[in-house]
C-alpha cells in the first residue's frame, strides 16, 4: 500500500502512556488531568443523555453554546464575535486544525511553523498537499522573527503559532502579534493560532489572543478546546473562531470530516459556562498553584528549570543527572528504571537542537500526583 504518511507511526505520547502502564511507573507524559472533571458538567451531561439529547446537532454547533463562547471572548478580550458567522463548534481543536489547514492549504502551498511544535501540524499540512516550513523558536522558546522572516516564500499560505506554547510553556508577547502581523499582511498569509491553554497563564502575565488583534484576526481562525478549559480532554470537544468568508470555508471541509461535535456534550458544556462562569476565570490560579507545588518539589532535585509561564506543562533539564543519555532514551530510562513516565523534547522538532536535554512534564495532576512525582524525581 502506497502511504500517504509513511514516516508516521504510533505518536511518542501514547508510547509513552504505554510504556508507563507496562512498568507501573507514574505518567506524566500525556497531557491530561487525573483528577475528576467538573460534578456538575458531569450532572449536566447525563441530564441531556436523559433527555435524549442524543441526536445530531447542526454542523456549526448549537446556537446555545456558539452564544456562550462569543460572551467569553468577550469577557476575556473585549472582543465582538458573530455566533452564527465565525464561529464553529467542532470534536476537539484537532480537528477544527485539520479542517483549517484542509480549507486553506493548495498542493504546493508553504505552510510556516515553529518548532518544537504540536505534532498535528506536520502530517495535516502533507494530507493538503502542502510542504511545511519549520523554523526553531530561540533557546528560550521565543520566536526569531529574523529567522522567520527569512523562511518566507512566494509561496507561503499559512503560518501556524500556538501560545501559550505545548511543550515549553512560553507565552508570545503582544510585541510578538504586531511582529508576526507585519511580517505577513503585505502578502496576505493566513494564521492558524492556537490557542487551546488560552486560559492557562502564570504569574500576571497575561494571554495575548489574536482575536483582540484587528490587523491579525480579518485573516486568521483561532482555535481552542472545551476540553483543556474544562478539565475534560476526552471529550474531544473544541471550536475555532475565524472571520465569515474564512469560517464558510473551513465548514465547507468540517461538515464532511466529522459534520457536528457531540450533541449532549455541548449541551452540558451550555449549562455549565452559564452556571459557572467563574470556572474559567479561576483556571489560571488553579494550575499556577499545580505549578507551584511542581515546582517547589523540584526545587530538591537535580534537575534545573524555570518556572512555565503558561499551560500544564513544565520543562526540566537533566544534563547534569545522565548527560549520556538523549532525550528520547532518557524517557525510557526514567519510566523503566525509575518509575516516571515523561516526554522528550526533541520528538518535537524537526532537526532538535543538538545536545539538548529537556523533558516535559504534566502538572494537570492531583497533588498527590505531584508529590509522588516529587519523591521520585528527588532520588535520581
Ligand atoms: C497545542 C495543542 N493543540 C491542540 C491540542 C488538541 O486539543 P483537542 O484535544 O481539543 O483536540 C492539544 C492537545 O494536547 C495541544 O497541546
Amino acid at each position: 500500500m502506497h502511504s500517504k504518511l509513511a514516516d508516521v507511526g504510533l505518536t511518542i505520547f501514547s508510547q509513552m502512556t504505554q510504556l508507563a502502564r507496562q512498568h507501573g511507573a507514574l505518567n506524566l507524559s500525556q497531557g491530561f488531568p487525573d483528577f475528576p472533571a467538573p460534578l456538575a458538567l458531569k450532572e449536566a451531561l447525563t441530564k441531556h443523555v436523559m433527555a435524549d439529547a442524543n441526536q445530531y446537532a447542526p454542523m456549526t454547533g448549537l446556537p446555545a453554546l456558539r452564544e456562550q463562547v462569543a460572551a467569553l471572548i468577550d469577557r476575556c478580550y473585549g472582543a465582538s464575535v458573530c455566533p452564527e458567522n465565525e464561529i464553529t463548534i467542532t470534536p476537539g481543536a484537532t480537528e477544527a486544525i485539520f479542517c483549517a489547514i484542509q480549507a486553506l492549504v493548495h498542493p504546493g502551498d508553504e505552510v510556516i511553523v515553529l518548532d518544537p511544535c504540536y505534532d498535528s501540524y506536520e502530517p495535516s499540512v502533507r494530507l493538503a498537499g502542502g510542504i511545511t516550513r519549520h523554523v526553531p523558536l530561540d533557546e528560550g522558546f521565543a520566536p526569531d522573527w529574523e529567522a522567520f522572516a527569512a523562511a518566507i516564500s512566494d509561496r507561503t499560505r499559512l503560518v501556524i503559532i500556538n501560545s501559550p506554547h505545548n511543550p515549553s510553556g512560553a507565552v508570545f508577547t503582544k510585541a510578538d502579534l504586531d511582529q508576526l502581523a507585519a511580517l505577513t499582511e503585505s502578502r496576505g498569509i493566513h494564521v492558524l493560532s492556537d490557542e487551546v491553554y488560552e486560559h492557562l497563564v502564570y504569574d500576571g502575565l497575561q494571554h495575548h489572543s489574536v482575536l483582540a488583534h484587528p490587523q491579525l484576526y480579518g485573516r486568521a481562525v483561532v482555535v481552542s478546546s472545551f476540553g483543556k478549559s474544562f478539565h475534560v480532554t476526552g471529550w474531544k470537544t473544541g471550536y475555532l473562531v475565524a472571520p465569515p468568508a474564512l469560517s464558510a470555508e473551513i465548514r465547507k471541509v468540517h461538515q464532511y470530516v466529522s459534520f457536528c461535535a457531540p450533541t449532549p456534550l455541548q449541551w452540558a458544556l451550555v449549562d455549565f459556562m452559564q452556571q459557572h462562569p467563574e470556572h474559567v476565570e479561576e483556571l489560571a490560579a488553579f494550575y499556577q498553584a499545580k505549578r507551584d507545588r511542581l515546582c517547589a518539589v523540584l526545587a530538591d532535585s537535580r534537575f534545573s528549570f524555570a518556572p512555565a509561564a503558561g499551560t500544564y506543562f513544565q520543562l526540566v533539564d537533566y544534563s547534569a543527572i545522565r548527560d549520556d543519555l538523549d532525550d528520547v532514551a532518557m524517557a525510557r530510562w526514567l519510566t523503566e528504571e525509575k518509575g516516571i513516565a515523561t516526554i522528550p523534547l526533541s520528538v518535537f522538532y524537526q532537526n532538535p537542537p543538538e545536545g539538548q536535554r529537556w523533558l516535559r512534564l504534566c502538572f494537570a495532576k492531583t497533588a498527590e500526583t505531584l508529590d509522588r512525582a516529587g519523591e521520585l524525581l528527588c532520588k535520581i
